[in-house]
């Protein structure tokens, strides 16, 4: 038998490693290593789990890219119930929450208030200072168990910190949420494939939250504020002191509670916080007020459904009351029809709001919204303003009933509902003006065929002027034809129409994963292209594959699949297809080159004597991309560690936390050692002198490949 405890113990420490990166870099906001150098490591640990998953620890960070799939969540009881708080909109209540517990106690108090975070919430069960267990609120006495998603959440501590005085078993609670930056780069992605983008931050958060695939969750990038610490045996009362203590075993608690005295610096909070708002980087739906003293808790006690020793004061989503002059469709790239409110000028929040987006029939027929009726217009955490309701006591007399469209408002084509949909579509994909226009502008994007001389202005130019009707147009411009543009209204110089040709010549050496998101098939957005390209390798491949070859890659679920399949049998897309080959663009698959260089963004001092001389040590360093730095700062992410170091360097570096690396690890981290007659080799070569060049040096694995 082999013996394993190197590779037991490696693991440990990797594993260790990274969870002490992570939380400096996820509770602290300092990074301990480059992100090259962190993904490395997970990479290296990864790979060992993987052959000997009997070492794998249940809190190891490799599980924060996601671990299995499942089908139905469990559902489990809470130990303890999870309540809701009461809340109110007036500060006259407040005053009365206030006036109500003063006559309840006989004694003095203060309170802590919080940010409301607006997401949803969550109770994490930790057992030895390890995550076991996270369950959503469900309905309060039992809920999802969803510990593989809540895993993937970078602010939630896999495993606390060791030494922490926390009890051996307790739960704590806390609200997850979608980060305002995470959420625009989400909608921003599902627009890009045609799917319906969230109304807000708590939906997406909750949506991504219930999804099956940890690994999708991850991409997700939600965050994860703790708020609640339970367990009879934490010694702590005060409530604000629990808040520091979760924190400093590693929960992300927010900096944003504040000790109150009374009523009056209550207030204080509330009024700062509604104004302030706008600059956190989530949304929060109001404030919560609590008794700071838990063990006046159990005392002043819970009603039904909430305890008696917290509110939540709730911020009014800012409303305005204006006509509704007409509702018109507008058509995507994708054929999706949105309705959109066009009202009277109203200013709401600062900004004036004109239109509004009515989201679908189902919503239209609900409200009963009619042409002519006020409408309440409202801009809560939502980014379009949107309609919530009718003054149904300024209805004009003789109004009616909205009447969906049945047909398209750009080409006339009689519009479908999909199965389980609430919106509707033009099936016209291939004579739908605006669907056209969408196709051709999405192909030239940045993302996908990167030709910036065309833009949107010319590219509506030259399909009004019908020289380009499909992408495939795009490639039998000739100079002749755009110049002669200008015999119209528009015109077209010499210069531009040579850039617009050389630009279009020049996407023809775009990677074949851009030419396949570039064709627009609905849910192929430049992820799943990637993930397409290099199962399928080339496109006949893929126009070849089924539907279940589809569904058998990673990642492709049922409506991806379907929806590449039905592209892929219409003749008018294959001829495309055809003639993009025709024209030069690339149909295979090429496997990435590695660009970066190992050390590409990490900073080294140098110190103490290594097999080589110190100067070799620090060239490699320079070599492999690293900064040289002559000593330790803030900004050192590594310190290349010989022998005989002096101790001085040693407490500064542990001192700030820089980790040591061994003249071995180094090696491992540049891909190999260097071979020896590299350096010392030649006698008659003054070597030493000159960076060698990068093909001479025989380092193992591809890294250099890119060079
Ligand atoms: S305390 C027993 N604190 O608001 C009381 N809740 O409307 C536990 N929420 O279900 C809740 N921020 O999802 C508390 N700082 C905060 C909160 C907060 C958001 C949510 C939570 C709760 C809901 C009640």
């Amino acid at each position: 038998m082999d013996n394993l405890d190197p590779v037991r113990e490696k693991i440990t420490e990797l594993t260790d490693r990274l969870t002490r990166y992570s939380y400096a870099y996820y509770q602290e906001d300092t990074s301990l290593v480059s992100d090259y150098e962190f993904d490395r490591l997970l990479k290296e640990l990864e790979d060992l789990e993987n052959r000997y998953p009997q070492f794998r620890l249940p809190y190891s960070p490799t599980q924060r890219v996601g671990g299995e799939p499942v089908r139905n969540f469990k559902t489990v009881y809470h130990t303890v119930p999870m309540l809701s708080l009461g809340n109110t909109y007036s500060r006259e209540e407040v005053a009365e929450f206030d006036a109500r517990l003063r006559k309840l106690t006989d004694q003095d108090f203060d309170y802590v208030c919080e940010l409301k975070y607006d997401g949803l919430s969550i109770s994490l069960s930790y057992k030895d200072g390890i995550l076991v267990r996270a369950l959503t609120r469900g309905d309060g006495v039992k809920g999802d168990d969803v510990t593989g998603n809540v895993k993937t959440i970078r602010s939630v501590p896999l495993r606390l910190a060791r030494g922490g005085n926390y009890p051996d078993s307790f739960e704590i609670r806390g609200e997850v949420l979608m980060p305002r930056a995470s959420f625009e780069e989400l909608n921003r992605q599902r627009e890009e494939i045609g799917e319906t983008p969230f109304a807000n931050t708590r939906n997406a958060a909750s949506g991504s939250l219930k999804l099956q695939d940890p690994a999708q969750v991850a991409r997700r990038r939600l965050d994860c504020f703790l708020y609640f610490l339970i367990g009879d045996s934490i010694e702590e009362k005060r409530h604000e002191k629990r808040l520091e203590l979760a924190s400093s075993w590693g929960f992300k608690t927010g900096r944003y509670h504040k000790r109150c005295a009374g009523l009056r610096e209550v207030f204080e909070y509330m009024d700062y916080w509604e104004k302030e708002r706008e600059n956190l980087p989530f949304d929060i739906d109001g404030i919560v007020i609590k008794v700071n003293d838990t063990s006046l808790w159990p005392r002043l006690g819970t009603t039904a459904k909430s305890p008696r020793w917290a509110i939540a004061y709730k911020f009014k989503a800012k409303r305005a009351l204006t006509r509704l002059n007409e509702i018109t469709f507008q058509v995507g790239r994708t054929g999706a029809v949105t309705p959109v409110a066009n009202l009277d000028p109203v200013s709401l929040g600062g900004t004036v709001v004109k239109r509004a987006s009515l989201h679908n029939a189902d919503i239209i027929k609900k409200m009963d919204v009619r042409i002519g009726d006020y409408v309440y217009v409202e801009k809560g955490g939502e980014v379009i303003p949107k309609i919530t309701g009718v003054e149904l006591s300024r209805r004009e007399a003789g109004s009616r009933p909205f009447d969906f469209i049945g047909k398209c408002p750009e080409c006339g084509t009689a519009l479908v509902r999909k199965d389980g949909e609430a919106g509707h579509y033009c099936p016209n994909e291939e004579n739908c003006p605006p669907q056209i226009k969408g196709k051709l502008e999405h192909f030239i994007s940045r993302k996908a065929m990167d030709i910036d001389s065309l833009g949107e202005g010319k590219t509506e130019i030259l399909y009004e002027k019908g020289l380009v009707r499909d992408v495939a147009d795009f490639y039998d411009l000739r100079y002749a034809r755009l110049l002669d543009l200008s015999n119209g209204v528009v015109s077209f110089k010499d210069k531009t129409v040579e850039n617009i040709l050389n630009g279009i010549a020049r996407s023809k050496s775009r990677p074949f994963e851009r030419v396949l998101y570039a064709l627009g098939i609905r849910y192929v957005g430049e992820a799943t292209a990637k993930v397409l390209a290099r199962h399928f390798r080339d496109m006949p491949a893929l126009m070849a594959a089924s539907f279940d070859e589809l569904r058998e890659v990673e990642e492709v679920g049922d409506a991806i699949a379907g929806s590449i399949v039905e592209f892929f049998s219409r003749p008018q897309e294959r001829r495309i297809v055809e003639r993009l080959a025709a024209a030069g663009l690339r149909m295979e698959y090429e496997e990435m080159k590695s660009e970066t260089l190992p050390l590409q963004d990490t900073v080294w001092v140098v110190s103490g004597t290594f097999s080589r001389s110190r100067e070799e040590m620090k060239r490699l360093v320079e070599y492999f991309g690293g900064k040289m730095q002559s000593s330790l700062s803030g900004k050192t992410s590594h310190l290349l560690a010989g022998d005989r170091m002096g101790p001085e360097k040693l407490k500064k570096a542990q001192k700030l936390d820089i980790p040591l690396v061994s003249e071995a690890e180094f090696y491992t981290m540049i891909g190999g050692e260097p071979s020896a007659s590299l350096f010392d080799g030649q006698a008659d070569m003054p070597g030493r002198q000159q960076v060698p060049a990068a093909p001479a040096l025989p380092v193992q694995g591809d890294l250099f490949d890119g060079e």
